[in-house]
């Protein structure tokens, strides 16, 4: 733990505390994929943060002898999130000694449908860490300024590294970067930059090809980047595309933001399909909602192009502007291949409850 975290202080939790967050899920134009040590991404990442995938979180912290943890997910005990999370609370309980004399009660659900194959991971966290935060803030008497943000970021960022781009509304960056000394490796920023009109408020709809768990997960996936015969070269890659992506989003290009988005997806998924022990996510009908969508965009010369996160779904961008036509567009062509659509949005990022 860093020294953001730890100048909190040791505090005694002595009554009952209660904090309730909601966090949005994001997708990543930029994609993270490879760390180096306590998740420290291996080069930088930037997301949207959306508006309507969201988890809702409330913990209830008691003091107690021993660290307890339970966790109820959509109604159901789920032994599986309360173990998860237990292990983080201990990883974080070697700095923060008072962690280990609380039970904690979690009940959280997603307003999207469970396992509907968008990854709750980084909403989940995002919103677990902002309850935690909170109430070690209101231990502490301190007020909710930047700084909590920051901290939350950071805290999400232990917890699943693309949590910690969850904290922000709008873009998302994550990771150092010489285009802005201000851009860390610990915690998320929200782009700085102006953003041209043209990529204000992009719309994401979410094309649910499977809602079956993953074989792999990211963190596994990660892991493999760590000996994969091509992961410098990806790194470069994925510096450079984040370089080129802010340059098109600075002077609204479309011709350079559509392609890198696309790129970014096909490199992530090369990644998985080339490392030591190969594996493969996407599915027939992502490949042939890639044709339709390409095809689409050459018919309609409309700026539509296509992100994919480390599963099957495919997650269509495009602007505002054309919002009305994309839309009409996929419930006739593609709803007929789909488990479930999402029309989302860019969002203005956690709330409290
Ligand atoms: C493909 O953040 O889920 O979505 O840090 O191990 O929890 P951990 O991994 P995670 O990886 C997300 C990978 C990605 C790309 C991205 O969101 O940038």
């Amino acid at each position: 733990m860093s020294s953001i975290l730890s100048s909190l202080g040791q505090t005694v939790l002595n009554i009952e505390a209660r904090a309730k967050w909601q966090a949005p899920s994001n997708i990543a134009l930029i994609k993270y994929w490879g760390k180096i040590g306590p998740q420290i991404p291996a080069n930088p990442s930037l997301s949207l943060t959306l508006s309507r995938s969201l988890s809702e979180t409330t913990l209830l912290c008691t003091p107690s002898d021993k660290m307890e943890v339970s966790f109820e997910f959509e109604g159901k005990n789920h032994p599986k999130f309360a173990q998860k999370m237990e292990q983080f609370l201990v990883g974080l309980s070697a700095e923060w000694a008072f962690l280990k004399k609380i039970k904690y009660n979690i009940i959280s659900k997603n307003t999207f449908p469970h396992s509907a194959g968008i990854a709750s991971s980084a909403s989940g966290m995002a919103a677990f860490c902002l309850c935690l935060l909170d109430i070690i803030y209101q231990m502490n008497n301190l007020p909710k300024d930047e700084l909590f943000y920051i901290r939350a970021s950071h805290l999400s960022r232990l917890g699943s590294g693309s949590a910690c781009r969850s904290i922000y509304g709008g873009l998302v960056e994550w990771g150092q970067s010489p285009l802005d000394q201000s851009y860390s490796d610990t915690h998320a920023t929200p782009v700085k930059m102006a953003i041209h009109p043209e990529f204000s408020h992009l719309q994401d709809a979410i094309l649910i090809v499977s809602s079956e768990e993953k074989p792999i997960s990211s963190r596994e996936g990660h892991g493999r980047m760590g000996v994969h015969p091509y992961s410098s070269v990806r790194f470069s890659q994925a510096k450079s595309n984040f370089e080129q992506l802010l340059k098109g989003l600075k002077i609204g290009d479309w011709s350079i933001v559509g392609p890198i988005i696309e790129s970014e997806a096909l490199s992530l998924h090369a990644m998985m399909m080339t490392s030591p022990e190969p594996y493969i996510l996407l599915k027939p009908k992502t490949l042939e909602l890639i044709q339709l969508i390409k095809h689409f965009r050459e018919e309609s010369q409309l700026p539509v192009y296509f992100t994919i996160d480390a599963g099957p779904n495919l997650h269509v961008i495009y602007p505002e502007s054309v919002k009305a036509k994309v839309q009409t567009f996929l419930e006739n062509e593609a709803r007929p291949l789909v488990e479930a659509i999402i029309f989302d949005e860019e969002g203005h990022g956690p709330q409290v409850c």
